[in-house]
């Protein structure tokens, strides 16, 4: 069937309607467009669980900390109808920024705590940006399943605990981090790397990978993780690592000395792209 396009908050409530009274469950996929196979094994998830699939296409100014990085994020939304289409969504909800803050925004959702560490510190208002406007399209569409990535691993646990602290009567389900062959982990942003940039790159899933071996083997000391680590960086000058951390998988606290599940996750810079990435260990 074909995927209907939406750009308005009432024409997608009333697709929404309809599908409920046709006895169907509703999942919802928010993306900022740009759809790659990471976006597509979401979609396929929603498809596989639920009657009725909303992807929503919003490249969201508020979780943008720079103009000009907005301004950067690539924008296909051709191709991304036809990703759509294929992959089976019943309508792809894109709004226009006046759709979705006709005025100057007032009213915020924050989550503490989780949000001060890792690329929280670096990148401040980012996830009050997120949250709000999940809260706003998880509102619009009110699914009864909402997918989201572990390759944006802060973000999932920052969503599940708002849906958590306030009630939300939707179920989060996560899907694994989609790489390509060679172990980069697909993103939007990954089109705006030269080709150097790019084999560059994989110093990232490299140091993690390393990492998580290193875990497995044995290694309990977080400090020398991130020793091991830098060192990869080092041999990339045109990377800069941002930060590595291991951290507890829900509190998403430093941990120093390992003693059960932790996340590792890393954040580094390609020139004017900042490239993220994360793994389980222990
Ligand atoms: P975006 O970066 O487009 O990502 C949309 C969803 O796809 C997120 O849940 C993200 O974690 C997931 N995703 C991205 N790359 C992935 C990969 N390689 N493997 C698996 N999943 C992947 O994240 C956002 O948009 C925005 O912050 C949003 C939640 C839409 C709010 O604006």
């Amino acid at each position: 069937m074909a995927t209907l396009r939406v750009e308005s908050i009432g024409g997608l409530r009333a697709r929404v309607r309809a599908a409920r009274e046709e006895g169907k469950s509703i999942g919802c996929v928010p993306t900022m467009g740009a759809l790659h196979a990471g976006h597509a094994a979401l979609i396929d998830r929603a498809r596989g669980d639920c009657g009725f699939v909303v992807a929503t296409l919003f490249v969201n100014p508020m979780q943008f900390n720079e103009r000009a990085d907005l301004e950067r994020y690539p924008r296909s939304l051709e191709a991304d109808l036809a990703v759509c289409r294929r992959r089976g969504v019943d309508v792809l909800f894109v709004p226009a920024e006046t759709e979705m803050y006709p005025r100057r925004a007032t009213t915020f959702v924050d989550v503490e705590g989780l949000t001060d560490v890792l690329c929280g510190a670096f990148r401040p208002g980012h996830f009050r940006g997120v949250t709000t406007v999940v809260m706003k399209l998880l509102h619009i569409v009110v699914p009864d399943r909402a997918y989201f990535g572990e390759k944006d691993y802060q973000q999932l646990a920052v969503i599940r605990r708002m849906v958590e602290d306030l009630n939300l009567p939707v179920e989060i389900v996560s899907a694994a981090t989609v790489r390509e062959p060679d172990g980069l982990a697909l993103s939007s942003r990954n089109r705006n790397l030269t080709a150097e940039q790019r084999a560059a790159a994989l110093a990232l899933p490299r140091a993690l990978q390393a990492a998580r071996r290193a875990v497995a083997a044995g290694e309990r000391n977080a400090a020398a993780l991130r020793r091991a680590a830098q060192r990869w960086f080092d041999r990339e000058p045109l990377l800069r690592l941002e930060y590595f951390e291991i951290v507890d998988p829900e509190s998403l606290q430093q941990v120093e000395r390992i003693a059960g599940p932790v996340r590792i996750a890393a954040a580094a810079w390609a020139g004017k792209t900042r490239l993220i990435d994360n793994v389980a260990a222990g």
